[in-house]
């Protein structure tokens, strides 16, 4: 069965398209089929991917309104990647008018179910028709929070789109758990909402490890490359490996 997981948060800058592409890479390394969606207009995974989003004559766009998978580019990193670029910002427009425009993305995804173990969606940084689009193709939706107030401050109305979704669409969502990020263990306001998310939040779903803050993120990602392949023995790698562990546990 495969499982499909939204990386989801309506703020930018949160490390979504970051834990997107690194968790891929590492259900890869343990032979699991991968694809990644780009559901973001802005095409950061395409990019951190290796692709120049202007260039490409098809993309998720095209599937969504389509309803054909055209657009997926094989082998990356041993993962597969439906791409996105501004065109999805159109196609967003589009969709106001189609029927049933919640399901398309994932009438789009059923077509391919049979290939992958896992996909994996990068959603963008709001909770707009794209990210419903999202939340409906899904199984599981996973929360990256910054370790910051404002982020932090973010996380009611985030669950509460959750629920929405859960309640009048896509009654099978559940939620993977919250991924506290960008975390700086020397600093006392990380340490104190990483404590509030542990608190607070493990009532309602589980907590995975924190990702450290690293500027090593940053560089890989310049590299077109996952954190595991620009730098091995990277702190961060064990941690997202061991999320990518939780995430094959998934029921
Ligand atoms: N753990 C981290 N520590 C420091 N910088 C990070 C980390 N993860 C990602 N970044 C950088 O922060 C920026 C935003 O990350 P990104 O994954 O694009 O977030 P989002 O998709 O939520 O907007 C990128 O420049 C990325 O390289
Ligand atoms: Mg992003």
């Amino acid at each position: 069965m495969v499982q499909v997981i939204t990386i989801y948060n309506q703020s930018g800058g949160v490390m979504k398209t970051s834990l997107t592409m690194n968790l891929g890479y590492h259900l890869a390394q343990h032979s699991r089929k991968v694809l990644l969606a780009d559901m973001d207009p802005q095409a950061s995974l395409t990019v951190f991917m290796g692709l120049e989003p202007a260039d490409l004559e098809q993309t998720i766009a095209d599937s969504i309104l389509n309803e054909v998978p055209l657009a997926i580019h094989r082998g990356i990193h041993q993962m597969d990647l439906l791409p996105s670029n501004i065109m999805l910002s159109a196609a967003e427009m589009q969709l106001t008018s189609l029927m049933a425009r919640e399901w398309r993305l994932k009438r789009v995804l059923e077509t391919i179910y049979d290939y992958y173990d896992f996909i994996l969606i990068d959603s963008p940084p709001s909770l707009g028709i794209l990210s419903v689009l999202s939340l409906v193709a899904s199984t599981y939706v996973l929360v990256p929070i910054q370790t910051q107030y404002k982020s932090y401050k973010g996380t009611e109305l985030l669950l509460d789109s959750v629920r929405q979704v859960q309640a009048y669409v896509n009654p099978d969502l559940k939620i993977a758990g919250i991924v506290p990020t960008i975390y700086a263990a020397s600093n006392a306001q990380d340490k104190a909402i990483l404590l509030a998310i542990q608190e607070q939040l493990s009532t309602v779903t589980q907590i995975y490890p924190p990702i450290p803050r690293a500027t090593a993120f940053a560089d890989a990602s310049m590299e077109h490359q996952p954190l595991a392949v620009h730098s091995p023995s990277h702190a961060a790698v064990k941690v997202l490996e061991s999320i990518a562990n939780s995430m094959e546990k998934l029921k």
